[in-house]
């Protein structure tokens, strides 16, 4: 728990999907949120001294017996609490009020009626729409409670004493009009601070990582990727010349990418940087292999390698930073979860590398990180940068990977991200490629018969990498990628656009 934060806003996880939007909508209103566990002691909670408690909605009934619960204890620590949903409802179970299980149960937007604009609902319109998932409600509150907003089927949707409040509904979804504004509210209600400010963390973890590497030295890996960057950019902003940025060029990059990685960090940020030229290395041991794992192990394994031989030469450095994120903390469920991400680097670096971690981004939000990198001084071509897989085009190229296939894919692959930037689209897009499979077709231009590759556009839309659905690219920007391909990558005579959703799918093609 050391690493928690003194002075936060807990939410407290009951099981839903909805914790890290909580946190995320507390830190949006400038008050800084961690996610913790619902089974430590009200003394643990104490020992923590937190500006506030939220706790967040779950699945499960407060009536069943095991229904997880908090320390009774946390009542009497003199914190503000607010419960949502489930949380709600273990506030008025716990405190001596009554939840029941009514006939209906109300999904999604719900009309919602104030009895009360004070307090937690102050400013807010008497009636609006909120978003509900429950079935159970709250049917008796405990004493020294007011009910300040109801609706069809839920007597008790809002509810506050002094220093207790619940609503039923959910004011971290965007589909409640007015759910920043209670959150807001809550906050101001309870003297909470808000002035963590994306200044403030800079000045924090700067003054954190000149503590943790003193004298020491520090190397940094850059993929190319938004969190290694943003993470490199803090560090050296921290320590300056003690740290040294190693870029392993693998040929398998975007094109441009190593171009523009060296540009930023080396010219603009003035940051020391190792760039790798090592694309005949990975092009030597993917000869002949057509197996994506086997393709994805020989790529990983050279990637390592090529690191050790070049971080080997930076004389005593003891320090490696990692662009780990918060989410990446949660999932691992320890606090001090400190093992290298494998999905982070090509491969991930071996866990027998003698280094101390610095992960200045483990407390941030994926959209936290953009804004750090932005105030950071990181052009929006590295910020807004989309998800890129460690193999890179390794796993875009169906079959052996060659350097022509590269440089084939690399043009085609530069054509479509263009024109979907140019349509204005890159943004809502989650990712967008090109891949090259292993077939080539028949086709017509002029009066010649043409043999060539097609190439495959894949674009995507998706939340939460799990699942994505095939975006809906208007035609005519379709037509512009197609003829753009196939006009200006020689060897290419054909486009198409994969329509399948993940699942059944995946977003790669290997
Ligand atoms: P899939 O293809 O499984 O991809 O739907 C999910 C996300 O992960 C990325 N991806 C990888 N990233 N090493 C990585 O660092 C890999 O081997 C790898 N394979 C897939 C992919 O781009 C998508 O964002």
């Amino acid at each position: 728990m050391t690493d928690l934060q003194d002075g936060a806003v807990l939410v407290v996880d009951f099981g839903a999907q909805y914790a890290q939007l909580i946190a995320r909508r507390v830190r949006e209103a400038n008050a800084y949120s961690e996610i913790v566990a619902h089974d430590l002691t009200a003394a643990e909670f104490a020992a923590l001294n937190p500006a506030g408690i939220i706790f967040s909605g779950g699945p499960a009934s407060v009536n069943v017996d095991d229904a997880p619960a908090i320390d009774p204890g946390v009542y009497d620590l003199g914190v503000p609490i607010l419960g949502i949903c489930y949380g709600a409802q273990l506030i008025a179970s716990q405190l001596g009020g009554v939840v029941s299980r009514f006939e209906a149960g109300e999904y999604g937007r719900t009309d919602l009626t104030l009895s009360a604009t004070q307090g937690l609902l102050a400013g807010q319109p008497i009636n609006q729409s909120v978003w509900m998932s429950h079935f159970d409600c709250i049917s008796e509150l405990p004493d020294n409670f007011v009910v300040t907003a109801s609706t069809a089927n839920a007597p008790v949707a809002a509810f506050e004493s002094e220093l207790i409040c619940g609503v039923q509904y959910h004011p971290e979804v965007s589909h409640t009009p007015h759910g920043q504004e209670l959150i807001e509210n809550w906050l101001d209600r309870s003297g909470i601070a808000r002035e963590w400010t994306m200044a403030n963390i800079i000045d924090e973890q700067v003054e954190a990582i000149r503590q943790q590497v003193g004298a020491g030295r520090a190397i940094c890996g850059l993929s190319g990727g938004v969190d290694s960057a943003v993470a490199a950019a803090i560090v050296h902003r921290a320590i300056g010349a003690q740290l040294t940025c190693v870029y392993v060029d693998t040929g398998l990059m975007r094109l441009h990418e190593s171009d523009q990685v060296v540009e930023t960090f080396q010219k603009t940020q003035g940051i020391e940087l190792i760039h790798v030229h090592a694309a005949d290395d990975f092009f030597a041991k993917l000869v002949g292999l057509t197996e994506p794992e086997a393709k994805r192990k020989a790529i990983g394994e050279t990637f390592i390698r090529v690191f050790e031989r070049a971080s080997g030469g930076i004389e005593d450095a003891n320090f490696l930073v990692q662009g780990t994120l918060y989410p990446d903390v949660i999932e691992s469920g320890s606090k001090h979860a400190s093992t290298i991400k494998s999905h982070h680097n090509v491969g991930g670096l071996p866990d027998d590398m003698q280094f101390e971690l610095v992960e200045p981004l483990r407390t941030l939000f994926k959209d936290e990180v953009r804004k750090l990198g932005t105030e950071l001084g990181l052009p929006d071509e590295i910020v807004w940068r989309q998800p890129f897989p460690g193999p890179g085009l390794g796993v875009r190229i169906i079959g052996e990977v060659t350097p022509d296939k590269v440089d084939v894919l690399q043009r085609a692959d530069f054509i479509v991200r263009e024109v979907l930037r140019d349509a204005g689209l890159e943004r809502e897009i989650f990712q967008s490629f090109a891949v090259l499979p292993d077939i080539r077709s028949v086709g017509v231009m002029g009066d010649e018969r043409t043999y060539g590759y097609p190439i495959i556009v894949r674009a995507v839309t998706s939340e939460d990498v799990m699942t994505a659905d095939w975006a809906r690219i208007p035609y005519d920007v379709l037509e512009t990628i197609s003829s753009r391909v196939i006009n200006e990558v020689d060897g290419v005579n054909r486009v198409a656009y994969d329509i399948t959703s993940k699942p059944p799918g995946t977003i790669e093609w290997e």
